[in-house]
């Protein structure tokens, strides 16, 4: 059973519908070097999808999966304390798997949740829409870093197998391309614990909760834009699937093994792919193999470990809050190792480094009331009766140099102006790795270079 998670993405819906920044940026700006003003008004949610009249062709449009922009029919809006459950129940389990394939040294899970409050795929807040066969279908799929097979629903699935999505299933009979996987193709050999069934290759993927699938492994032309198109991509036909997946047909899978989207790629792309997640759900983002656009990249090294081959880790060495570097040892960041995740919304930190980001934080956002804690996130203001708002900046420094200045978007959770939450949570132990979500990564042209072993930001990725 291949112990593969995905996620990204649920949680942010709110947390993105809470920001129409790029609606609004005169009212968003840098004061200083070391803090952001920003329109109160501009923190509530637009309804209003608003893509970029010259979005490029060539690059998938990567949505949150709640908002306006979603191709997925908007159901009920998950409430901002369950999207942070789910996501602190992601987190337990992304920890978990790590501390279980490095053999129990890191096993606390720092849980204030209940074990079985929801799936580690319900956080999942990004999806991207790519065609499968020939003729191609278009389908809505979450994608995610933290895993590796790419999988949809597929015909035929006996009642109650699959769980009810927005487009059509798939169905292999229909298209020109598809091809079985026997079992003795070196092609099923890529998987993690390949299952046969009268000679076809079955895959079995379980993630975080119950969600999880199951089906024959098969190939066929992938569609990701008109000039990317990958003949003969190995992905999973599920039959049997359940789990948070939402309305979305399936996942696509960007973590490192060979059975990934990037290293299938890898011969034409170079084991690249990078994506910008955008500011809010009312707009839009991009995800694209190879590199994108590479002005202003700073790189740092991409950190393996060894039992957890499928994730991407970097080295977080200090934190700046309002332009002031944070009083922390380097150790602390480098005994817990730090994840870079698509999936993760809310970035986590060893306790001694969020005690002294709260602290900086607090000490400078004295002027206004403080607002009950929500969830996991214990630092919240009321901004109520205020035009604007001043609030400092928070850099994340990583090795060989690199800073991410973090968004505006990424510094603040905010389901409403009376309460406006710090976007960062502690670990519960201080061996447990440290994790950058995508809140923090939100604007920044994310580059992942596996074959060149590094992780780029570049800011305004998404414009
Ligand atoms: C796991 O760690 C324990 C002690 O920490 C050790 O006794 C045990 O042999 C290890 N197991 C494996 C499979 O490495
Ligand atoms: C794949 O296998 C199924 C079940 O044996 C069969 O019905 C189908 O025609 C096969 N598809 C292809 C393209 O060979
Ligand atoms: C703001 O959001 C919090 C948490 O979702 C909720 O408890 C509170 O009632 C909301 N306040 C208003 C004024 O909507």
């Amino acid at each position: 059973m291949a112990l593969l998670h995905s996620s990204l993405c649920s949680c942010c819906a709110l947390f993105l519908l809470a920001f129409t920044l790029l609606q609004a940026p005169r009212v968003y700006g840098r004061e200083t070097e070391s803090r952001y003003v920003v329109g109160v008004r501009s923190l509530l949610p637009s309804s209003v999808c608003s893509s970029p009249r010259d979005s490029n062709p060539s690059m998938m449009k990567v949505v949150h999966r709640h908002g306006p922009c979603s191709p997925l029919t908007p159901g009920r809006k998950p409430a901002n304390i369950k999207l942070l459950n789910q996501d602190q129940a992601r987190v337990n389990w992304l920890q978990r798997q790590i501390s279980i394939a490095s053999n129990g040294t890191r096993a606390s899970l720092a849980t204030t949740i209940p074990a079985n409050s929801g799936g580690s795929i319900g956080t999942g807040n990004y999806v991207v829409s790519v065609g499968f066969g020939t003729p191609k279908k278009d389908f809505t799929v979450i994608f995610d870093t933290g895993s590796d097979i790419t999988w949809i629903q597929c015909q035929p699935c006996s009642d109650g197998n699959c769980y009810s999505q927005q487009q059509p299933l798939f169905d292999p009979s229909q298209s020109s391309t598809y091809s079985n996987i026997s079992c003795s193709s070196p092609s099923c050999m890529k998987l993690d614990s390949p299952d046969c069934s009268a000679g076809r290759c079955r895959y079995e993927v379980e993630y975080g909760d119950n969600s999880q699938s199951m089906g024959f492994f098969g190939s066929d032309t992938l569609t990701l834009t008109p000039s990317d198109v990958l003949p003969n991509f190995l992905f999973g036909c599920g039959d049997q699937n359940e789990g948070l997946f939402g309305r979305a047909a399936g996942l696509l899978g960007l973590g490192r093994r060979p059975v990934s989207l990037v290293s299938q790629s890898s011969p034409k792309y170079g084991g690249v792919f990078s994506y910008c997640l955008p500011s809010t759900s009312s707009s839009t983002g991009y995800l694209t193999l190879g590199s994108g656009p590479l002005s202003n990249i700073q790189f740092t090294p991409m950190q393996t470990v060894s039992d957890s081959p499928s994730f991407y880790f970097l080295d977080l060495v200090a934190i700046q809050v309002g332009g002031k570097q944070l009083q922390i040892s380097p150790t602390v960041f480098s005994n817990a190792g730090t994840l870079l995740d698509s999936g993760t919304v809310i970035s986590r930190l060893p306790p001694s480094a969020y005690a002294a980001l709260r602290l900086a934080f607090h000490q400078q956002m004295t002027r206004y009331k403080m607002a009950p804690a929500l969830s996991i996130l214990d630092t919240c203001y009321d901004f109520t009766g205020y035009d604007t708002v001043s609030v400092p900046t928070v850099a994340l420094m990583f090795g060989g140099g690199t800073t991410l200045n973090v968004d505006f978007s990424g510094i603040l959770y905010v389901p409403n102006v009376s309460q406006a939450c710090l976007a960062f949570a502690p670990n519960g132990d201080a061996k447990d790795f440290g994790i950058i979500g995508n809140a923090q990564q939100k604007r920044f042209n994310v580059v992942y270079d596996i074959a060149n072993r590094r992780i780029g930001f570049g800011a305004n990725g998404c414009n």
